[in-house]
């Protein structure tokens, strides 16, 4: 379970105080499946960064399965990223000294396996890699794939490990409609199967409106959308 309470983000630019989040609270179930649209620059990233644990709020906790996350000690913070977080970044970040194949195992690397363990990673990164249409482009460096690939390389990373709690940041930003329902099938699928908690930042009205519950972020604010 999930619970943002009183959640507030500042960002000081020079001399400049902005206020992007401010008094934010929210509770999400377990296998839940959420949305947030709002308009360029409305903090949707940044509410994302500091669900995911990669940003602090200046106010408030973040409580994931009663832990909060605001609160934790850098080390603590990244191992409940490690082994609960799936995240997909709006920027890639792939290495691109690492294959396709490479980069979608990153996340396992961090993890104690087994050799029976690696080997059903390997397993899942082919099967996912499948399901995203990546199979023929799992030798290949970033450098070598086009935007979009690129974003379903990304995807299947954070999906790896089996996160309780998927967050992503415009998953089909770089996808024509046809790869973006591809995407949106596959968030759905695993959200069904094994289920996780799936919270989607986009500007893709046909993604959102696919998630069971449906917020806007504007001024600050999250609201409803019915
Ligand atoms: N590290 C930072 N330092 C200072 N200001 C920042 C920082 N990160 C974001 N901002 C500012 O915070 C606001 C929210 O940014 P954010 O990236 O969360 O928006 P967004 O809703 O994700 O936009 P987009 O739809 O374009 O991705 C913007 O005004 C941005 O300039
Ligand atoms: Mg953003």
């Amino acid at each position: 379970m999930l619970e943002l309470k009183n959640v507030s983000k500042r960002y000081a630019n020079g001399s400049d105080v902005v206020d992007v989040l401010q008094d934010i609270s929210l509770r999400i179930e377990p296998r839940q499946t959420v949305s947030v649209v709002g308009p360029s620059g409305s903090g949707k990233s940044t509410l994302l960064n500091l669900i995911g644990g990669l940003d602090r709020p200046d106010e408030g906790s973040i409580l994931l399965d009663g832990e909060n996350l605001a609160a934790l000690p850098d080390d603590a913070l990244a191992a409940v990223r490690n082994r609960k977080i799936g995240f997909v970044f709006q920027l890639h970040h792939l290495l691109p000294q690492c294959t396709t194949l490479e980069n979608v195992l990153l996340p396992t690397l961090a993890r104690r396996c087994t050799a029976e363990q690696r080997k059903a990673f390997e397993h899942r990164a082919e099967i996912l890699l499948e399901k995203v249409g990546l199979t023929d482009k799992r030798d290949r460096f970033p450098g070598q794939l086009s935007g979009g690939q690129r974003q379903r390389v990304a995807l299947v990373r954070a999906l790896i490990c089996r996160p309780g709690l998927v967050l992503a940041d415009e998953p089909t930003g770089s996808l024509d409609a046809e790869a973006a329902e591809q995407i949106a099938d596959l968030l759905i699928a695993l959200n069904q199967t094994e289920g996780a908690t799936l919270i989607v930042v986009t500007h893709a009205l046909p993604l959102a409106q696919r998630m069971q519950r449906r917020f806007r972020l504007d001024h600050r604010k999250l609201t409803k959308v019915d």
